[in-house]
């Protein structure tokens, strides 16, 4: 009981130090993704932009970046059943696909051991492969690539 108060305790102070300065520095009231426009307003049509779909592959931008996704995937489902990436970029599907097979580290277990299927820290593929806008960055950053440093 004694642990769980002073865990509630700490979990106050760490809001009131660390969280709320930052909450406080943003400007503005919040806004919903409605926007500011009134309730019997119509909301102007969002910015919606196409995906960037390259006649080949992205050039990668630093040497252990998973590459990005060139083609459309909106259709292709994974759960935990099923991954239908997998029909086009897992051995020996890959060959008539004429997709680039996943990479050997993707048949390794977490602790090294070689996998005859794709190991299960890598089924989802989302969450380090990532498709393409042509927009305006979220977040400004400066970081260059060494591949485009001339
Ligand atoms: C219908 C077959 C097919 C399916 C399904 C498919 N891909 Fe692909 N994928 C390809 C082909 C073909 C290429 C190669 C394109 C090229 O080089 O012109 C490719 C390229 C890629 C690349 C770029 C590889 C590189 O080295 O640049 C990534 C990443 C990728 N796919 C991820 C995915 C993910 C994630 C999914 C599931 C959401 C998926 N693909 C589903 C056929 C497919
Ligand atoms: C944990 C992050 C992660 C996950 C999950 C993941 N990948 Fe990768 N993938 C990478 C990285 C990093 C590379 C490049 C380095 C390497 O080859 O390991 C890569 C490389 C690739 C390549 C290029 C292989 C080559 O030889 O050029 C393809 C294709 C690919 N992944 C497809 C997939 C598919 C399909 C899935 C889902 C089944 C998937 N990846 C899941 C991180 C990931």
């Amino acid at each position: 009981m004694m642990k769980r108060s002073l865990g509630i305790l700490l979990t106050a102070i760490f809001f009131s130090v660390a969280v709320a300065p930052n909450l406080n520095a943003q400007e503005g009231p919040v806004q919903s993704l409605r926007g500011a426009t009134a309730i019997d307003e119509t909301a102007a049509v969002p910015d919606v932009r196409r995906q960037d779909t390259p006649d080949h592959r992205f050039r990668r931008s630093y040497r252990q970046q998973p590459p990005l996704i060139p083609h459309k995937m909106n259709k292709y489902q994974i759960n935990l059943k099923v991954n239908q990436c997998l029909g086009c970029h897992n051995w020996p599907y890959n060959v008539d696909a004429g997709a680039p097979k996943i990479s050997e580290t993707h048949y390794m277990s977490r602790e090294g051991a070689a996998l005859d299927v794709v190991a299960r820290t890598r089924w989802f593929c989302t969450q380090c492969h990532v498709p393409q806008v042509r927009t305006r960055a979220l977040v400004p950053n400066t970081f260059k690539s060494p591949a485009e440093i001339d």
